[in-house]
């Protein structure tokens, strides 16, 4: 291939990168907030933070989008209870989201998949593609937020959504252990590479309140988040504790913070959503 051919090969890829971008931009232009809920380390309670966060902030009036890009453990539908549904095409080829509230609408692989026991095999560029699908096909309508949950760590899904969409911003879950805390450095720095907007760091199962005596026992210590969130200079947003009832409504698909709006980890959901919602762009 000759020089010109060569340059001419780049300025396609490039034609074609820009008008993805492109159609990426448009199709989210109606949404004034893109937050990536991520982790450094596996089950520290991410899908729960993002979904939990997400219904506070429809309930509070907000018009809001859930979109699950956790490819391998896509697990938002059973947890709101709509896993047996699945998302419509509209006329124009586009992909209607799931209905959860009102204000509340759900995006998620899960929805694609024959069975819920399928298992996936995905390579990091079929990953990245299918990611872009969602990013530019969904169709969301006007958004005051898109929450997205992301799977642990900091690999394809993380990536891709931080390189199709710059404009997003993230926060970081942790529980308060000292390897928990080990992983959020690690999130940190890779948002902070990646020139994502890091919202702040939510401290995950953060002490238990003992449903006898009311006291609370520090079950996987506590202020773990709060350290590191000074160490590395960036906000801390707020702890949740220990709630056996989140793990019930998490295996039934009944959302918690709904279902149990007076309890001390919903309360803490709230405190979060207010501190977010008044963060200026
Ligand atoms: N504050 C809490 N109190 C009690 N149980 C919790 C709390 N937060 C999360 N859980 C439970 O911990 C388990 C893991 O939570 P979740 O699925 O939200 O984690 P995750 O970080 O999204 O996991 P993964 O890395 O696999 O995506 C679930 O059973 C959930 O119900
Ligand atoms: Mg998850």
């Amino acid at each position: 291939m000759g020089i010109k051919e060569k340059e001419a090969l780049v300025q396609e890829m490039k034609n074609e990168a820009d008008e993805r971008e492109n159609k990426i931009s448009k199709n989210l232009s109606g949404i004034k907030r893109i937050i990536m809920v991520m982790s450094g380390k596996g089950g520290v309670g991410k899908s729960t933070v993002a979904s939990s966060l997400a219904l506070a902030l429809a309930k509070g009036g907000s018009k809001v989008g859930l979109l699950d890009i956790d490819i391998h453990g896509p697990n938002l539908p059973k947890m709101l209870g709509v896993d047996k549904e699945r998302m419509n095409a509209t006329s124009e080829n586009r992909i209607e989201p799931v209905r959860i509230t009102e204000n509340l609408k759900l995006a998620s692989m899960a929805f694609l998949l024959e069975d819920e026991n399928q298992a996936i095999i995905w390579r990091g560029p079929l990953k990245m593609k299918v990611i872009q699908q969602f990013l530019r096909d969904i169709e969301w309508g006007d958004l005051e937020y898109l929450i997205v949950d992301a799977p642990p760590g900091t690999g394809d899904e993380p990536l891709s959504m931080a390189q199709l969409v710059p404009a997003t911003s993230a926060v970081i879950v942790t529980t308060p252990q000292e390897v928990s805390i080990l992983d959020v450095r690690k999130s940190v720095t890779f948002a902070l590479k990646l020139n994502l907007r890091i919202l702040g760091i939510v401290e995950n199962m953060s002490g238990l309140i003992c449903p006898h005596c009311g006291e609370k026992i520090a079950l996987f210590k506590e202020g773990g988040g709060k350290r590191v969130s000074e160490e590395m200079g960036v906000p801390f947003l707020g702890s949740i504790p220990i709630d056996p009832e989140i793990v019930e409504s998490t295996d039934t698909g009944i959302p918690y913070v709904t279902e149990h709006p007076d309890s001390e980890a919903a309360k803490a959901f709230e405190r979060i959503v207010g501190k977010i919602s008044k963060i200026q762009d």
